[in-house]
């Protein structure tokens, strides 16, 4: 029955204090953890994915300047995830995120399934963003005149699938990468070549980052933070002049339904408040900076993708906003050629930024997971002189860039939002748990309402997975199924928990 045991909370600080002695330096106030959040949420979403959210895809429709109304909603849902996190990350401040909260109230099975599925959140997620990334960056190159071939550019199923498009009419040939990758590519013994050179290149470059040193990313990160907002800002102040009121007539297109597969893919956009928490043994006083960090970098990022959603639907007809890259796209349809240049950098800028941060993340859970004895102790290894987790941090960065060498961002981005959901969901549960099981232990945070709030935050959880196709479902499926067996070979047997005298 072991595998619902949970991690005593006590001991879990008393890990956490005993690697902080000797691993991780605290050296995160709120500010960076803000900067921190806001350097997560800020990216693929509002630069690429509202494009979909807002015009829908050739199966659902979207949300159409009710976008603005997809926005609030799911900020809204996370703003109960994000009170449930704060109180847990002041609670159990060591990194880890979900995986270790769960692991102090759900027990082990859960925490591994947590631990797995934040997988999906932290490398999947950022595969699209490197994969987006490499969009923008090519596209920013050409205005510069600097010429990457598109076979260097996007992945080689893209490529086919423009093809198709093209030749069945669906697709615009002048306006597609992809198709251009497909007419240029070279071939090596008949083998076309056709992969994302680009996001394997940005994702080497964070990695390197990553392993030079905490102190020095968190303050390329502060500085990344600045130029995304001047850069949104810039949107909105540019754009503001070719507003249109007759464009938000009608406002909601294709009803509320239009507003929920809006919400559902949007969500993406507010993905990275949570990675916050897994930086919590490295910040200075967790318990105060921790709930300031999440709630305060959600409040900011909402005021202004709200603003940003209401400029961009005013700008030009919802439908012509179904496009790789639509901020850049209003105003090249508008003929603000410099504009549109701007915003592409900013774009590039404001992905590098997200990138940075869930390569933090993913490498600290893995870490976490490997000290508990569930993954292989070579995980925990520290850089001697730089004292980060560079082992998992270059595991990380092998994986993420050679799946983002090949990947449809189309579908990866479905696939984080389903699996970050799920996370959410058992966040939310484990609060309501606890509170029962250890209702005295002292809180610095606590949740209000309870258990209304996290109750409010599972139920819109599951409501915005219910707006995925099935086919997202059936994928997130088979990824816990295999995690159960890897569990069950590896984990179950080598559990610190299970070797432990009761
Ligand atoms: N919220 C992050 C982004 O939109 C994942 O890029």
């Amino acid at each position: 029955m072991h595998i619902f045991r949970t991690k005593n909370l006590d001991q879990l600080q008393q890990d956490a204090d005993a690697s902080t002695k000797t691993h991780l330096k605290r050296v995160l106030g709120p500010v960076d953890l803000i900067a921190l959040g806001i350097g997560a949420i800020i990216g693929t979403g509002i630069f690429t994915t509202v494009g979909t959210a807002v015009a829908g895809d050739a199966i659902r429709p979207g949300a159409g300047p009710a976008i603005m109304l997809s926005f609030l909603l799911t900020a809204i849902a996370c703003a109960f995830c994000g009170l449930c996190y704060a109180e847990f990350a002041s609670l159990v401040p060591i990194s880890g995120s979900a995986y270790t909260y769960s692991y102090a109230t759900l027990g082990e099975l859960v925490a591994w399934i947590i631990g797995w599925d934040l997988i999906i959140e932290y490398a999947v997620g950022n595969v699209a963003v490197a994969i987006s990334w490499a969009a923008y960056f090519h596209q920013l190159c050409e205005g510069l005149g600097i010429h990457i071939p598109a076979w260097l550019s996007v992945d080689y199923r893209s490529a086919v699938q423009a093809a198709s498009r093209v030749a069945a009419g669906t697709l615009n040939p002048s306006q597609s990468l992809p198709y251009e990758a497909w007419l240029n590519h070279p071939s090596i013994f008949g083998i076309p070549i056709i992969f994302n050179f680009l996001a394997v290149f940005i994702v080497a470059v964070i990695t390197w980052l990553l392993v030079v040193g905490v102190k020095e990313s968190a303050r390329a990160n502060n500085v990344m933070v600045a130029i995304k907002l001047i850069i949104l800002f810039f949107f909105i102040y540019a754009g503001i002049k070719f507003v249109k009121p007759e464009n938000w007539t009608p406002f909601m297109p294709n009803g509320f339904s239009g507003v929920w597969v809006g919400a559902s893919l949007i969500f993406f956009a507010y993905i990275g408040f949570d990675a916050i928490s897994t930086a919590a043994e490295e910040c200075k006083k967790p318990e105060r900076d921790m709930p300031i960090g999440i709630i305060g970098s959600l409040i900011i990022c909402t005021i202004v993708y709200v603003i940003v959603a209401a400029v961009l639907t005013g700008m030009v007809p919802w439908q012509h906003l179904g496009v790789a890259d639509p901020l850049a796209e209003a105003f090249a349809q508008v003929g603000s050629n410099v504009s549109a240049g701007i915003v592409a950098l900013g774009a590039v800028v404001a992905m590098s930024a997200v990138l940075l941060v869930f390569q933090y993340g993913q490498p600290r859970i893995f870490f976490s997971m490997s000290r508990d004895g569930l993954l292989p102790k070579y995980f925990t290894k520290v850089h001697p002189k730089y004292q980060t987790p560079h082992i998992t941090t270059i595991w990380t960065g092998v994986v993420v860039a050679a799946i983002s060498a090949v990947a449809n961002i189309d579908e990866i981005v479905e696939l984080t939002n389903i699996g970050t959901l799920f996370a959410f969901v058992l966040v939310c549960a484990g609060i309501i748990i606890l509170r029962y099981k250890e209702p005295n232990r002292p809180r610095k945070f606590r949740t209000p309402f309870v258990p209304l709030v996290p109750l409010l935050g599972i139920g819109s959880c599951i409501y915005l997975m219910a707006g995925l196709p099935w086919v997202t479902w059936a994928r997130f499926g088979l990824w816990l199924a295999a995690g159960l067996v890897f569990y069950f070979a590896y984990g179950f047997w080598k559990s610190h928990l299970r070797a432990a005298k009761p």
